[in-house]
C-alpha cells in the first residue's frame, strides 16, 4: 500500500481521487480508496508498485530484453486504450508517470492534470512534461 499526499490544491486533489477510484484495469495503478491523515490531509491510497518508476527500473535493469521491452510497452500502450475507451486523457504521461510492480507490469499513475474528454475540448494551451509531450501539442 502506498499514500499518496497532495501538493495541489484540494478541488485538483478531487478530481484525481474521483478518476482514480472510477478505473480499474491490470495497467492502471489500483485506488484503494482515500484516508484521512493526522495532519488534516486527505491521502489517495494506492496498490504499492515496488519497483518503482520505468525511469528507475529501466536504470537499475538496463540493457533490458526485448521481452521486458514489448511486456512494458505493451502494458503501457493497453492502460493509455483503456484510458481512451474511457474517454479520460491523461495529458502527463512519462518514465516518472508509470510504475512497475513486483512482477514486472507496467501501470500508469499520477492522474493530477488528467482530464475526461468533455473538459479537454475547447481547452487551451499546453500540458505535460516537456519532452514527453506529442507534436501536435506545440503550435
Ligand atoms: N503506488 C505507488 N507505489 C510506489 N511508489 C509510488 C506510488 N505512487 C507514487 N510513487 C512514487 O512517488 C512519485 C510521485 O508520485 P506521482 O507521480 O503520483 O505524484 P506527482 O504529483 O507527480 O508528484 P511529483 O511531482 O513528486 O512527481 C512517483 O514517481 C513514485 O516514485
Ligand atoms: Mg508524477
Amino acid at each position: 500500500m502506498a499514500v499518496k499526499i497532495p501538493k495541489i490544491g484540494l478541488e485538483d486533489f478531487q478530481k484525481e481521487k474521483d478518476i482514480l477510484l472510477s478505473l480499474r484495469h491490470r495497467n492502471i495503478v489500483l485506488c484503494q480508496g482515500e484516508v484521512n491523515l493526522h495532519s488534516g490531509q486527505q491521502g489517495i491510497v494506492l496498490e504499492h508498485m515496488a519497483q518503482g518508476t520505468l525511469k528507475d527500473f529501466i536504470e537499475k535493469n538496463q540493457p533490458l530484453s526485448e521481452e521486458q521491452k514489448i511486456s512494458l510497452s505493451l502494458g503501457i500502450a493497453k492502460g493509455l486504450a483503456f484510458l481512451h475507451g474511457e474517454k479520460i486523457f491523461h495529458r502527463d504521461l512519462s518514465h516518472n508517470n508509470v510504475l512497475i510492480d513486483d512482477t514486472g507490469t507496467a501501470k500508469i499513475t499520477d492522474f493530477g492534470k488528467a482530464k475526461p474528454l468533455s473538459n479537454v475540448l475547447g481547452t487551451s494551451g499546453t500540458i505535460g512534461t516537456y519532452l514527453w509531450m506529442p507534436p501536435e501539442a506545440f503550435s
